[in-house]
């Protein structure tokens, strides 16, 4: 296999990406060093330890859940381990059958992949992985009119890594050419506050214990909110002439930020008051919900719900969501007559 050379060779105009290429030295580079999402490594490590044992490339991986759990570092960690080199693209960045084509020819045996937002490839850039995938090949038709003829153009086996924050939506086809799915989770406090304790060690500052267990607590079980975070929490700290980061850094921090202790914004307060003020705190449909505070139905999918799910503020029914007692309590709203 090539020795290991990790190399961006488009990259996804997100945010993310964009904030991503800022942190590369926070990036773990091992499973070893990756925190959190134990069985998910776990599995990983046997499947990884099988295909090299067989000098063979690992099988298609397909990462999914929400935003900012560390797809992209895992699929760097995954490349790593492997001992091959890794291209990172993104669904929206493939425009043309060319620009996949361009990608796959400069694999090497046994080369990763790593396709973000896989779910929003164009569907003839889609088809032609299929049997990229399958079979290693693709079939290139050059020329046009009466002259067009496909060529037959054999591949290295390889990886292709796919992430996406919505599993639901990708096509039968593509999802069941990927011989590992793995969900990824929001992470534990106790795993925050390890990444908290890790990324300060690399930023050249402290934070206590009490300290860094309130970031996480704040950080809505996300990796790169806690790592924000911290960075603001750090600028705070330092201006306020504190050479460890404490609890009361922090929480002075957030609350400048706005976000509370539950690590909720302003968005989702917006939305939960939205719900509760005019609509009695549901059930209320997505796009109403949307409509209502100027977000876009698919941020508020993606981004907002699946935490406010997760910590058991909102719930799902199939009239629409409603804001549970809970999350009333947050807000020390209070609860109407007959939801009690
Ligand atoms: N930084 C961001 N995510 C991380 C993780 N899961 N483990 C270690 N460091 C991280």
């Amino acid at each position: 296999m090539a020795e290991n050379k990790q190399h961006q060779l488009l990259s996804g105009d997100t945010e993310d990406t964009q904030e991503e290429q800022f942190e590369p030295q926070l990036r773990p580079q091992t499973l070893a060093e990756y925190i959190g999402q134990n069985q998910l490594k776990h599995e990983l490590e046997i499947y990884i330890k099988a295909a090299r044992e067989r000098d063979e490339a690992l099988d298609h991986v397909l990462l999914y859940g929400p935003p900012g759990l560390g797809k992209t570092t895992l699929a760097m960690v995954i490349a790593h381990e492997m001992g091959v080199n890794i291209k990172t693209t993104s669904g929206p960045a493939i425009e043309k059958t060319g620009d996949l084509v361009a990608l796959l020819n400069e694999l090497q045996p046994g080369d990763v992949l790593f396709i973000d937002e896989i779910h929003r490839l164009p569907k003839v850039v889609e088809e032609m992985l299929y049997s990229a995938m399958e079979d290693y090949y693709i079939d290139i038709v050059v020329g046009e009119g009466p002259t067009a003829h496909p060529i037959h153009f054999p591949l290295p086996p390889f990886t292709l890594i796919g992430a996406t924050t919505r599993a639901g939506i990708l096509s039968a086809p593509l999802r069941d050419r990927f011989g590992i799915v793995m969900h990824m989770n929001y992470y534990t406090e106790n795993e925050l506050q390890q990444i908290v304790f890790r990324s300060a060690k690399i930023f050249k500052t402290t934070i206590d214990e009490d300290g860094a267990h309130e970031l996480a607590l704040r950080s809505r079980g996300t990796p790169r909110i806690a790592n924000r975070l911290l960075k603001r929490v750090r600028d705070f700290a330092q201006v306020a002439g504190k050479s460890t980061i404490d609890t009361a850094s922090v929480k002075q921090a957030l609350q400048l930020l706005r976000v509370d202790s539950r690590g909720l914004d302003g968005t989702d307060r917006k939305m939960l008051t939205t719900m509760i003020n005019y609509y009695h705190g549901g059930p209320v449909g997505l796009k109403t919900i949307a409509a209502n505070i100027g977000e876009e139905t698919n941020t508020i999918e993606e981004m907002y719900e699946p935490y406010l799910l997760q910590i058991g503020y909102l719930s799902r029914t199939p009239r629409g969501r409603v804001v549970t007692k809970a999350a009333y309590e947050h807000l020390h709203l209070p609860l109407p007559e007959d939801k009690h």
